[in-house]
């Protein structure tokens, strides 16, 4: 298996990137919800620590794929029909939207909440905006509405992959796992 894509199969490359993102997304999603949950404590903000380094990570890797995936070319999309590859496409699309959306509207609630973030303990990142409760809520709102979206986005991704794989029996889930 090379590192770049081909017109019929994945490369490593991007299926290192997208497992390695989905665990992190699937980390990300309870984990947040946890430290929403807890009140203030060291507990909470270590919690979160982790919670806004992941995501940053998530954001760094999706710059990554971004560019690997514009530099080379990427297998065609098997669908039934064309709305099929169309509708697969957009789902792609939206998935690669919320993989910035999430991220920035994180970093700028903790931006306009004052709370500095430091990458893992060890690297400080520059406040995005300065103090503002306003902008606060509203991006904390829109930070929680993308986790609802992407929620049911993936609900049809993976639900799309297994139809693909248990009932089509075709190699979309293979050619995208080692
Ligand atoms: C159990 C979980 C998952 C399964 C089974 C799965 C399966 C797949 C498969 C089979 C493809 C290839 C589609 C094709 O070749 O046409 C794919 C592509 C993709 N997946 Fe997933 N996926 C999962 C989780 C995720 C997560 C959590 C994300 C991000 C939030 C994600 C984002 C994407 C994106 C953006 C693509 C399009 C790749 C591109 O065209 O550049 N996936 N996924
Ligand atoms: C991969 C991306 C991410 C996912 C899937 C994710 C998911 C979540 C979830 C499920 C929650 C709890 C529900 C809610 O929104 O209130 C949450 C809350 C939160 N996340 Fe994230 N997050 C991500 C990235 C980030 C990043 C990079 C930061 C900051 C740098 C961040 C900062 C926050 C903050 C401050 C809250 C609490 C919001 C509030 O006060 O309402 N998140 N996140």
């Amino acid at each position: 298996m090379g590192i770049g894509n081909t017109s019929q199969q994945w490369g490593w490359l991007s299926k290192t990137l997208h497992w390695l993102t989905a665990v992190l997304i699937f980390v990300q999603i309870p984990l947040g919800f946890y430290a929403e949950s807890l009140k203030l404590s060291p507990l909470k903000m270590d919690i979160f620590v982790w919670h806004k380094s992941l995501g940053i990570l998530v954001f760094l890797l999706l710059i990554l794929r971004l560019l690997w995936r514009i530099k080379g070319t990427i297998p065609k999309t098997v669908g039934a029909s064309l709305i099929q590859q169309y509708l697969a496409q957009a789902a792609h699309c939206l998935l690669y939207g919320l993989m910035v959306l999430l991220p920035i509207s994180g970093w700028i609630t903790s931006s306009a909440a004052n709370i500095p973030i430091k990458l893992f303990w060890l690297i400080p990142l520059p406040a995005l905006v300065g103090p503002d409760n306003a902008l606060k809520s509203l991006a904390a709102e829109v930070h929680e509405i993308s986790v609802f979206v992407l929620l049911a986005v993936l609900i049809l991704h993976i639900g799309a992959a297994l139809h693909h794989h248990l009932l089509l029996r075709d190699n979309t889930l293979k050619r995208m796992w080692f």
